[in-house]
């Protein structure tokens, strides 16, 4: 039973990019349904960021996006990345900047991404539902480190370039032990992956897991490098509880894992600090549907859960919206990329019609 009575937030929204407002819109909506279900007070309020924020201000993120950003009590993200930027590498001035800016301001260095598989959606995924069946994965990705934020150069000539792969040791220590306590809470097993074989930057990345894990008993540790945690994620996602890995890695691996849950389009993501809670989907802009209606709005929707729980501790709340995205599973509704060849075209809903339906079950 819920007795505290009703939690004030203020929340910065921030669409970004391509089919980002189209998916916030929903995110942000399930937030408004709790707010009303349960008696609480969310303020809204909108940032730019990303491509559109280039157009308007020449800046991918303003000030006073970062300034409103660091007044939050939370923050909903959308996407971000145009097309423009990825057929010009040579373009100075790109969205992506935008992000890593904020994530870095904001000290927001534990990047968490469950993969979990809805039972209405085994059949959605590539891989065989035999394999895939009970898998629940937890990431923790470090987000302000690694060759993201090492240091960026190129020769005179412009023919050679390179970008730092970077860690220190208090950098790691403090992901592993967010990644630590959750798999105490969970299966109690944590895989790290790195590629100590080669790199000496996760050479350390090991020694300071080895280090952190003995202060975590309960929890059974494993390494593994980075290209076979790839094969093993596809071959046998089960095995997993908790993966720890760094910046490039999880971005990759994330990625891949979003097949284990159905699609990109399912997928949530919190990005944590010591202070304001980030929450985004992980798929990117999609450029090639933006604007169609077609774009799954779930994982702007599961963020605006994860926000609930992981910022505002709202467990019960967090929950009813993943009931009202598992209910609307189980009555055979789905967007496109969740469909396949059996899914009656009734039932192939537009971003709007999903998005209004879910809500309607919070
Ligand atoms: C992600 C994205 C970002 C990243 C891009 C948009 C900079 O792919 O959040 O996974 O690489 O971190
Ligand atoms: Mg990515």
């Amino acid at each position: 039973m819920k007795t505290e009575g009703l939690v004030k937030k203020n929340i910065l929204v921030i669409p970004g990019d391509g089919i980002g407002p189209e998916v916030t819109a929903w995110g942000q909506a399930a937030l408004e349904k709790i707010a009303e279900a349960y008696q609480h007070e969310f303020h809204f309020s909108s940032g730019s960021m990303g491509h559109v924020a280039i157009e308007a201000m020449g800046n991918p993120l303003p000030d006073e996006t970062l300034e409103m950003a660091r007044k939050s009590d939370a923050i909903l993200f959308g996407a971000i990345g145009h097309i423009k930027y990825d057929l010009d590498p040579s373009l100075k001035i790109r969205p992506e900047q935008g992000l890593l800016k904020i994530r870095k301001e904001l000290g927001l260095y534990a990047n968490i991404r469950p993969i979990k598989l809805f039972d209405e959606l085994l059949e959605a995924s590539p891989l065989k539902p035999e394999i895939l069946r009970g898998a629940d994965i937890l990431f923790f990705r470090e987000l302000t480190g690694d060759v993201y934020f090492g240091k960026k150069e190129r020769s005179a000539d412009g023919n050679t370039a390179s970008d730092l792969m970077v860690y220190s040791r208090y950098e790691v220590e403090r992901i592993a032990h967010k990644a630590y306590q959750a798999a105490s809470t969970r299966r109690k097993k944590l895989c790290s992956v790195d590629k100590a074989n080669v790199l000496e930057s996760s050479r350390l990345w090991r020694e300071t897991v080895q280090d952190i894990s003995i202060q975590y008993p309960e929890v059974e540790t494993e390494h593994l490098f980075v290209d076979n945690a790839a094969m093993q994620l596809i071959h046998s996602p089960r095995r997993f509880d908790v993966i720890l890995t760094g910046n490039l890695f999880g971005d990759i691996l994330t990625d891949e894992a979003s097949q284990i849950a159905g699609s990109m389009g399912m997928l949530a993501s919190a990005s944590l600090g010591d202070t304001i809670g980030f929450y985004e989907p992980i798929h990117g802009s999609a450029h090639d549907i933006a604007g169609k209606k077609m774009a799954n709005p779930i994982a702007s929707i599961l963020s605006a859960a994860l926000m609930l729980d992981l910022s505002f501790s709202l467990k019960k709340e967090s929950n009813s919206i993943i009931q009202a995205v598992s209910r609307v599973l189980k009555e055979g509704f789905r967007t496109n990329d969740i469909a396949n060849s059996e899914t009656p075209s009734h039932n192939i809903l537009r971003t709007d019609e999903i998005g209004a339906k879910i809500v309607e079950q919070i």
